[in-house]
């Protein structure tokens, strides 16, 4: 087997990952509380070889929304999972032409990213590119 092959292959795994967790991320989206907005958005994420999944949880005082990225976190923080190697994020009502911006994390994801999977790759529907946390977040607050 060639070299060309082997990189090749793995090329083929990863973007099994890729896919397979954003086809997760679209899945949880359908379980989106967003009365308000009517904006569904999942999160997938892998911690310590474990799947994770969130959903924007919208209640009647706005601000007070619980956005997908950080309802995953939460979520694999609370079951005592490992490092958080890999989250997708997936806007199933963003319309394909919406610019990239209304598809990545918010600000507040950003940061929760930042604290909590410092070292994960990002991947986001509609948008080609994989993202490092501190591409979203560069000079990021820490404590
Ligand atoms: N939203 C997320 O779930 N993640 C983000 O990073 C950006 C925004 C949600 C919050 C709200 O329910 C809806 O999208 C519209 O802002």
């Amino acid at each position: 087997m060639g070299e060309n092959t082997l990189s090749s292959n793995r090329q083929e795994a990863y973007l099994m990952e890729r896919e397979q967790l954003l086809a997760l991320a679209r899945e949880a989206a359908q379980k989106a509380h967003c009365p308000y907005s009517h904006f569904r958005v999942g999160a997938a994420l892998v911690a310590g070889g474990e799947v994770f999944t969130g959903v924007n949880i919208e209640i009647s005082s706005y601000g007070l929304t619980l956005c997908a990225e950080r309802s995953a976190l939460a979520t694999a923080v609370s079951h005592g999972a490992g490092p958080v190697t890999q989250v997708a994020v997936a806007c199933i009502d963003a319309p394909p032409s919406a610019p990239p911006g209304s598809r990545t994390p918010c600000g507040a994801c950003r940061q929760w990213l930042s604290d909590l999977a410092p070292h994960a790759t990002i991947f986001i529907d509609g948008i080609e590119q994989n993202f490092t946390v501190s591409d979203l977040l560069p000079h990021a607050f820490e404590l």
